[in-house]
């Protein structure tokens, strides 16, 4: 993708709360701070304002020409923002050990656009793969409530050939409350962001060819 400044990424961070000013948006913004930090441009879309329908049955509701017949922002979000950037960074509370309901519908809804039956497929379908994702969550409670969502997040990235870079789940309830966790989730979504695109990630296979060693060593003093 390419931005006006030479070697410039573009990272979009979905941020899927109902509320504008909640902890995930306050997650969202941090990471969104540490991908500028690192050079890259960086975009926040807040779902609500985008998406008002959940996905309907393909079959009775897409138009004659092809395309989703539900006439909100989803699809000029996906396309012009989201499948056009080299990172997603998803910004989400735990809602019922799941993700937002509009989070949910955002991942819903990439099956009308990504199916052959919609004209724009093969220019949306490659925007969505081979990309960096990261994964904000924001919860009531500590860390074990929102492995399902990692791990639901970590198929999803397999599937479209992209790789989880990272998560951050942040405890809070009020709102903004997450800037008081004492484990800093918002210095932690901001590191995410700013090595997005630089975090090693190894999802290895029996057969894949690699040295034994993680960390290259340092080259020895004077040689
Ligand atoms: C509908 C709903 C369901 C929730 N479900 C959970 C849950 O399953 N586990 C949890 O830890 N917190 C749950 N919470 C609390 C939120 O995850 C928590 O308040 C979070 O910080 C809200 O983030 P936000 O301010 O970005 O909306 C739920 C809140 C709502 C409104």
């Amino acid at each position: 993708v390419q931005t006006d400044v030479p070697g410039q990424r573009m990272v979009i961070v979905l941020a899927a709360s109902p509320r504008a000013d909640g902890n995930s948006m306050l997650m969202a913004q941090a990471a969104a701070e540490g991908v500028r930090e690192a050079g890259h441009a960086a975009d926040v879309a807040w779902l609500p304002d985008h998406i008002d329908a959940h996905l309907g049955d393909c079959r009775s509701c897409r138009r004659p020409d092809g395309r989703c017949s539900i006439s909100d922002g989803y699809e000029a979000l996906l396309r012009d923002r989201v499948a056009a950037a080299d990172g997603v960074v998803f910004a989400t509370p735990l809602h019922w050990y799941g993700p937002s309901g509009r989070l949910k519908t955002f991942i819903d809804r990439l099956h009308c656009h990504t199916s052959p039956a919609h004209p724009d497929h093969a220019r949306i379908k490659p925007g969505l793969m081979h990309r960096r994702h990261g994964l904000l969550i924001s919860a009531e409670e500590s860390f074990q409530g929102a492995l399902p969502l990692i791990l639901a997040f970590k198929e999803l990235a397999r599937y479209l050939h992209c790789e989880l870079a990272g998560y951050v789940v942040g405890s809070g309830n009020t709102r903004g409350e997450v800037v008081r966790d004492p484990s800093d989730p918002l210095e932690r979504s901001r590191e995410l962001g700013r090595e997005l695109f630089t975090r090693r990630v190894a999802d290895l296979r029996t057969d894949t060819v690699r040295p034994h060693e993680v960390w290259p060593r340092e080259a020895a003093a004077g040689g």
